[in-house]
């Protein structure tokens, strides 16, 4: 069966977002939109699965609406919406529960990274969280997703769990008229030269959330002088920038910050360092604060903006929730009809 082309993803309203969740996602939705339908999800029952503040929660929910929007993704044409206002993604978690196997999820990287050595104490939604987002995704059966290169192993347990769902029901999923697949294999777009941002004070780590030092990343909302700031201490070697690739290779700094120039540029690592190939850091540097000023400045600006305007982000919300739920209830019905739930 040939499914409607659509793309899903979603970030957690979990602490600042930063520029590894702008280059390497919000930057693809925006793309996105001019080519496919696309449905972009603010992800808080994901947040819970860490115990959140309530009153801070209710608030990032609203900044990474902002976000969305400010970075120009358009909520009319899109559906944008949080994800606990659609029932049916928790709905279809559970009924993945039981298609997903212990094995699989004992795989899961993230989770041993997140849990670290008080495994025993990690909620257990953080232990199943793969088998919602596999939800957030399939109950649209969305057949695209864009993210960041962290989430690849995820986006290989929502195939499988795809895969197995339609190979467990495959009798029943024929007797309801779908010939093949009830669900796509959805595909992972991971592409360019920001799909793994690093932190700025450590290489070999990625640039998260949740690290306590400010200075390991750019926050979407720091103002300019304060990107000026983090752009200039931000940890080099003491060479010069090489002209080829391959130069960067033993340079984890300089190659994070040749592939942040590059995706705010909207170019390769290879023009920019067609560019600065030679060029000592510190003017290198130079040209980074005032390129990332340009680029996310405006955007800080607006999500501050719309920040504060809760009628209005609230409304979009519930827009999108109402037509999220048209094509995830649309989903469910079926599943129901397929794993054998007698429904009124
Ligand atoms: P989250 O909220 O951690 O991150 C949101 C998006 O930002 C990307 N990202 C990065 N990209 C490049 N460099 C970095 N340093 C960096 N840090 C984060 C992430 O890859 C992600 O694309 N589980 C997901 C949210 C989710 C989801 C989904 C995504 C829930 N359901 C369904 C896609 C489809 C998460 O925690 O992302």
């Amino acid at each position: 069966m040939a499914f409607k082309e659509r793309v899903f993803s979603g970030v957690q309203p979990t602490g600042n977002l930063h520029l590894g969740n702008y280059l390497g996602a919000i930057t693809k939705f925006v793309a996105l939109q001019d080519t496919y339908d696309c449905i972009y999800c603010v992800v808080d029952l994901h947040a819970i699965t860490v115990w959140q503040d309530p009153v801070e929660l209710k608030r990032t929910i609203r900044e990474v609406t902002a976000a969305f929007i400010a970075s120009g993704i358009d909520p009319k044409k899109q559906i944008i919406f949080n994800q606990s206002q659609v029932a049916e993604h928790a709905e279809l978690a559970w009924i993945f529960n039981c298609v997903a196997r212990l094995g699989w999820l004992n795989r899961m990287t993230q989770f041993k990274e997140k849990a670290g050595k008080d495994r025993e104490n990690a909620s257990v939604g953080l232990y199943a969280y793969p088998n919602l987002m596999a939800a957030d995704i399939l109950v649209y059966r969305a057949t695209h997703v864009p993210v960041g290169e962290d989430q690849k192993q995820h986006l290989e347990l929502a195939r499988d769990i795809s895969q197995k769902f339609n190979f467990d029901f495959a009798k029943s999923i024929a007797s309801h008229g779908f010939d093949e697949a009830f669900f796509p294999q959805p595909e992972p777009l991971i592409q360019g030269p920001a799909t793994r941002v690093m932190s700025l004070r450590d290489g070999s780590k990625k640039m998260s959330k949740s690290e306590p030092s400010d200075y390991s990343r750019i926050n979407l909302t720091d103002d300019a002088d304060t990107i000026a700031q983090k752009v200039r201490k931000a940890k080099t070697d003491p060479e010069a920038l090489p002209s080829e690739e391959e130069g960067l290779k033993p340079r984890p700094e300089a190659d994070n910050l040749v592939g942040i120039y590059a995706a705010l540029n909207g170019t390769t690592k290879a023009d920019v360092l067609r560019e600065f190939g030679g060029a000592q850091f510190s003017s290198f540097k130079m040209a980074l604060v005032d390129l990332s000023v340009a680029k996310l400045g405006p955007i800080g600006a607006e999500m501050k903006k719309l920040v504060q305007d809760h009628d209005y982000i609230d409304s979009i919300l519930a827009d999108g929730s109402k037509r999220a739920s048209v094509i995830a209830g649309e989903t469910m019905k079926a599943v129901k009809d397929i794993v054998g739930f007698v429904r009124s």
